[in-house]
């Protein structure tokens, strides 16, 4: 792939904001904060703009990509009829960390949806998201934007780590607000279906929909398995082999400082993922807190930051607590087992 100039500005900056918005006009590509993760932007309705979303992530083309709106009206134009529910979920949700999807309309290109009839659409709540989708012609395509394996992106730096010289802009917001991927909602099948949790829980659409499944490749509940392992699921993937340790809490920290000796004779370095109430029973290997038991949202916020910083560290083996599956914990646990193979360790 050709190398092109990759330019960093504040996402606060209204100059900035409108020349991001030239770009994407002219088919380029800018990265631009949201409230759940950076993504990777272009015209949503321009089929040469979004084949190079793909290049430039190493992304296989036939995985969808996000169309990202700011008002209502503009859902008409790239879907095919708009469910009364979906109405009511956009009204409680929207702007915000929920993505829904459609029948697509005609006008969507079918590289925007990765050859599918259905289309993902989302309506962002963070502000410089809000004013990039407006400069760019109001329908942004975007997918996360790291390059296709790696944790997403929750600063405007891990987006440079990945992305420099692929890019032609990176917006950058500082750190994002939530840092797990939004909750996808499929609405072409009935109950409304959950494809991938996120800070939207199950129980937040529940009152709203009365019914709504949770794809089993998805799980909310950590003893699912996805039906087919494979390349779908090696997502979010750390270098270093990942276990997740579950049991009481005792137990669990000895097990992993069991591990850790272990792997350390061997000569191998090793990454402990512990919270703020643990961090200080592991005496040997790279410690790192995510954040506190006390809130899950903290552990959301850090969790893909903590993968890479090991990935940077080139530790061989990671060992992690594991965390509830309450609320955005539900999110956090469904990252944390794909970024593991879903390798779980019973202490
Ligand atoms: O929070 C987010 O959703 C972020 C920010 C940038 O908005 N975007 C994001 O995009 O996470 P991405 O491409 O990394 O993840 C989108 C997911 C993929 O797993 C894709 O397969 C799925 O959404 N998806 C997109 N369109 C779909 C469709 N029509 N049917 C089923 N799944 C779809
Ligand atoms: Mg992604």
């Amino acid at each position: 792939m050709k190398e092109i100039r990759t330019i960093m500005k504040k996402a606060d900056d209204p100059a900035a904001i409108r020349e991001a918005g030239e770009i994407i006009r002219r088919g380029g590509l800018v990265a631009f904060p949201t409230e759940t993760v950076y993504g990777l932007g272009a015209d949503a309705m321009n089929r040469e703009a979004a084949e190079k979303i793909y290049a430039a992530k190493g992304r296989p083309s036939d995985n969808p990509l996000i169309v990202h709106i700011n008002h209502m009206e503009d859902l008409a134009q790239i879907t095919d009829g708009i469910p009364e529910a979906a109405r009511k979920v956009a009204e409680a949700f929207w702007p915000g960390p929920l993505t829904m999807i459609f029948e697509k309309s005609e006008a969507v290109p079918l590289e925007t949806t990765g050859g599918l009839q259905t289309v993902a659409v989302r309506m962002p709540a963070h502000p410089a998201a809000q004013a990039f989708i407006e400069a760019g012609g109001g329908l942004i395509a975007a997918p996360s934007a790291n390059t296709s394996g790696r944790p997403s992106p929750t600063t405007a730096q891990h987006v440079w780590d990945d992305l420099n010289g692929a890019v032609d802009m990176i917006l950058d917001g500082g750190p994002v607000s939530i840092g797990v991927e939004s909750t996808i909602l499929d609405m072409t099948v009935t109950p409304p279906m959950i494809l991938r949790p996120g800070a939207i829980t199950r129980e937040a659409l529940l009152p709203l929909l009365g019914e709504v499944a949770v794809d089993n490749a998805a799980p909310a509940d950590r003893d699912a398995r996805p039906k087919a392992p494979g390349m779908k699921y090696r997502h979010y993937a750390p270098k270093a082999e990942l276990a997740v340790v579950e049991g009481p809490m005792e137990m669990v920290i000895a097990a992993i400082n069991e591990l850790c000796a272990k792997q350390m004779g061997k000569g191998y370095k090793v990454g402990i993922i512990a919270t703020k109430e643990s961090i200080g029973r592991y005496p040997e290997g790279d410690v790192k807190s995510i954040g506190t038991r006390g809130d899950l949202s903290t552990i959301a916020n850090n969790l893909y930051r903590v993968l890479r910083e090991f990935d940077a560290d080139g530790v061989d083996y990671i060992y992690s607590e594991s965390f509830s599956t309450g609320g955005i914990g539900s999110a956090v646990m469904n990252r944390l087992l794909k970024a593991a193979g879903h390798q779980i360790i019973n202490a």
